[in-house]
C-alpha cells in the first residue's frame, strides 16, 4: 500500500512537472486529486487496511498527497508565466518600424493671403462680416449710388439671374447690408467671391476675390483712412511703403481714390514687377458718399465713413510671385503644393 502510494505520487509529481497548459493541468488534477482520481481512490480504500496500519498509512497518505497539491501549485505557476510571457511575445509592438506617412497639405494661396489681410485688419478692431454671393441690383447697384446708366450693369459686364438678381459684382453690396443691419459705429471687413463677365487671360478671371472694409462713425475722416491703409500696408508689404492717392471715381464714395503701395519688390525705383513706376496699385477707396448713408437710413449730417475694396488675388498673385491669375482657379497641385 505505501508503496502504490509513493509511486503513485512520484507519477503524478512527474506529469505535472511536464504539464504544459491550463488545460493538461486541470485534466490532471482530476486524475488524481478528484473524487474519483486515482489518489483518493486509493485513500479511499484505507478502509480496508488492518488497524494498526492505519495511522502510519494515514500519515504516508496525507505526505504524498501535500506533495501533489504542492506540485501542482508550482505547476500553475509555471504554466501561468509561460502563458504571460506567450502573450507579451504575440502582443508586442515593434516600435522600431517605420510609421505610417501622412502627407499633409498647405493651404490654398488665396486663403493664406487672405488670412494674412484678415489679421491686420482684426488687428486694428475690425471684425469679419459676410454677405451673399447672389445679391440683388438694388444692393450691388442702386443702393450704392450706381447711376442707371453706368456701364458695369450691362449684362455683357454682370451675370444676371433674372432682371432682379445677380452674381455681385464687388464685395461692396455687403457695406449696404451691414449698415441696414447695425448702427454706427461701424468697423467691418468682408471678403468674398465676386463674378464679372470677364473672358478669363492672365490678369482677368470671371471668378475673383475682394476684400471690403466699411467704418462709419460720428467725426471719421479721409485722414482716418489714409493712416488705416498706410498701416495696413506696411503691415503686409514692410515698414518702408509708402501709399499714394491717385483721384478716381466710383459712385458709391465721395471723393474717390485709388491707392498705391510703393513697389515692395525694388522700393519705388522701377523694376519689371512694378513696369517701371516704382508703384504698385492696390485698392479702391473713399469716403462714403452721403447718398449711400441715406439710402441705409444713416444721417450724413452726423455720420461720416469711408471704405475701400481690394482685389486679394492680385495681392496673392503680387505677394507669392504668381502671373497668372487663373492658376489660382484650377487646382493643379503641381502649382498649389509650391506654397
Ligand atoms: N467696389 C470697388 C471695385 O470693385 C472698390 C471699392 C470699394 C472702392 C469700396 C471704394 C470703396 O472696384
Amino acid at each position: 500500500m505505501e508503496e502504490k502510494l509513493q509511486l503513485l505520487g512520484k507519477e503524478a509529481i512527474a506529469a505535472l512537472a511536464e504539464a504544459e497548459d491550463v488545460k493538461e493541468l486541470e485534466n490532471l488534477r482530476v486524475k488524481y486529486l478528484g473524487k474519483k482520481g486515482e489518489l483518493t481512490e486509493l485513500l479511499r480504500s484505507m478502509g480496508s487496511l488492518p488497524k494498526e496500519e492505519r495511522p502510519r498509512m494515514g500519515q504516508v497518505a496525507n505526505q504524498v498527497r501535500e506533495q501533489v497539491e504542492s506540485a501542482m501549485n508550482e505547476a500553475r505557476k509555471r504554466i501561468g508565466r509561460l502563458e504571460m510571457e506567450a502573450r507579451i511575445a504575440e502582443e508586442t509592438i515593434d516600435i522600431t518600424m517605420p510609421g505610417k506617412t501622412f502627407v499633409q497639405g498647405t493651404k490654398h494661396p488665396l486663403t493664406q493671403a487672405l488670412d494674412e489681410l484678415k489679421a491686420v485688419f482684426i488687428g486694428m478692431g475690425f471684425s469679419v462680416v459676410e454677405g451673399p454671393e447672389v445679391d440683388t441690383v438694388v444692393n450691388n447697384f442702386d443702393m450704392l449710388n450706381a447711376p442707371k446708366n453706368h456701364p458695369s450693369r450691362e449684362m455683357s459686364d454682370t451675370f444676371y439671374i433674372n432682371e432682379k438678381v445677380i452674381l455681385r459684382t464687388q464685395t461692396s453690396p455687403v457695406q449696404v447690408r451691414t449698415m441696414m443691419n447695425t448702427k454706427p459705429p461701424i468697423r467691418v471687413i468682408s471678403p468674398g467671391r465676386c463674378f464679372r463677365n470677364d473672358t478669363p487671360d492672365a490678369t482677368h478671371s470671371p471668378m475673383f476675390n475682394q476684400l471690403e472694409g466699411l467704418v462709419v462713425d460720428k467725426g471719421s475722416t479721409l485722414g482716418d483712412l489714409k493712416g488705416s491703409l498706410e498701416i495696413f500696408a506696411r503691415h503686409l508689404f514692410g515698414e518702408h511703403t509708402q501709399i499714394k492717392f491717385r483721384p478716381h471715381y466710383f459712385p458709391f464714395t465721395e471723393p474717390s481714390a485709388e491707392v498705391d503701395v510703393t513697389c515692395f519688390k525694388c522700393g519705388g525705383e522701377g523694376c519689371s514687377m512694378c513696369k517701371g513706376s516704382g508703384w504698385i496699385e492696390l485698392l479702391g477707396a473713399g469716403m462714403v458718399h452721403p447718398n449711400v448713408l441715406r439710402n441705409c437710413g444713416i444721417d450724413p449730417e452726423i455720420y461720416s465713413g469711408w471704405a475701400f475694396g481690394m482685389g486679394i488675388d492680385r495681392i496673392a498673385m503680387q505677394k507669392y510671385g504668381i502671373d497668372d491669375i487663373r492658376l489660382l482657379y484650377e487646382n493643379d497641385l503641381r502649382f498649389l503644393s509650391q506654397f
